[in-house]
């Protein structure tokens, strides 16, 4: 295949040396594969070591809440707030299909244990597994109304948010509390990373409870009113995103936030990444999902279009995300 595609290319390549050297015609149609790549090259994003490119917009009717995603199978588990303010669990297939996850009462949110591949879902009647035949099955919690579920890492315990008690227990896998997280007001944007530290965001502001502490802090170096959350990637880095779609690394260590770049998307109500780091991100009516390369993939523009690149590129990301508005997003610091 890949070598077809080279030969394709190459003779692309001899077809546009020749008709400029004999004729000056160009097809329609190579023209117009120029045109495409040029447009994608022009619109690589280049941060946090990768080259970012938005890869597909795939449409929702209402807003995407708390992407989870199992890394194994792609899959993305959200929650779909309807313009009525009805909430329902989805998973987006990498096949690009949508499905309705049934629940018994009313389904919060969900949560991956990528570690055991376990789907849990968060429910007003506990905490349930979800199956890949689509059935569900009790976990625990039965009776109280649980907003959100974060699990450790290595899959070992689990904390659960509920409603209306605003409280965070840590229980473990076979179902024991542990501990009590009273000083979280409630568990919006629960996060847990490798060492226990735990993230949440309460009034758009982004909180660290650091594993032996009683008392969470603001995280320094993000706003302090637009944050929509926290992500743990694959190799265990912590980052967080504002809803201007500006990207930060967080370093629990000192509890400050590194600006990366931004998305230049607006509105964003959830982020997440895949097991390759791709970026996906929730806006109101759609989950665009932007593809991360390690190497750039335009490596003939990387010399040419240094300059002015940054305007360029912004100015055409307008044109490219139609259902937000996005702005050329600035750093905000908190002082
Ligand atoms: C936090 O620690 C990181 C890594 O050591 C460092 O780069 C950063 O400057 C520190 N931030 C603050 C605010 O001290
Ligand atoms: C761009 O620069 C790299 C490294 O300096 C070089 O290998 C490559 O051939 C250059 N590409 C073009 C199109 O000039
Ligand atoms: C998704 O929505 C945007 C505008 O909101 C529209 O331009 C685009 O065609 C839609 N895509 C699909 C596949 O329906």
């Amino acid at each position: 295949m890949c070598g077809n595609q080279m030969e394709k290319t190459i003779l692309l390549l001899l077809s546009i040396a020749t008709s400029i050297s004999s004729t000056p015609v160009m097809t329609r149609q190579s023209l117009q594969r120029q045109k495409t790549r040029e447009h994608f090259c022009a619109n690589l994003l280049n941060f946090n070591n990768f080259y970012y490119s938005l890869e597909e917009q795939k449409n929702v009717t209402g807003i995407p809440a708390d992407m989870s995603i199992h890394w194994k199978t792609g899959k993305i588990y959200f929650t779909l707030i309807s313009d009525e303010m009805k909430m329902s669990l989805q998973v987006l297939n990498p096949s690009g299909e949508f499905d309705l996850i049934k629940v018994a009462g009313l389904g919060q949110s969900t949560c991956v244990d990528n570690l055991n591949d376990i789907v849990y879902l968060a429910t007003d009647n506990g905490v349930y597994k979800y199956k890949d035949d689509g059935s569900i099955e009790l976990f625990t919690a039965l009776g109280e109304d649980v907003m959100y579920i974060a699990v450790t890492s290595d899959g070992s315990a689990m904390y659960i948010a509920t409603w209306p008690q605003n409280r965070v227990h840590k229980i473990t896998n076979d179902g024991q509390k542990q501990e009590t997280f009273t000083a979280i007001p409630n568990g919006h944007g629960l996060t847990v990373d490798p060492r226990n530290n735990m993230y949440f965001v309460a009034t758009k502001t982004s909180y660290i409870l650091k594993n032996g502490y009683t008392v969470p802090i603001k995280i320094k170096g993000l706003p302090s009113d637009k944050m929509t959350g926290v992500f743990v990637s694959r190799s265990d880095e912590v980052f967080a995103m504002d809803e201007n779609s500006n990207l930060y690394s967080v370093d629990p260590e000192n509890s400050s936030a590194k600006h990366l770049g931004t998305f230049s998307v607006s509105g964003v109500n959830s982020f997440a990444m895949d097991s390759a780091d791709n970026v996906l991100i929730g806006v109101k009516g759609a989950i665009l999902k932007f593809n991360a390369y390690e190497q750039s993939p335009c490596p003939e523009y990387e010399n040419s279009s240094k300059k002015g690149k940054r305007h360029s590129r912004k100015r055409k990301n307008k044109k490219r995300t139609t259902s937000t508005t996005p702005e050329p997003a600035e750093e905000e610091e908190e002082e």
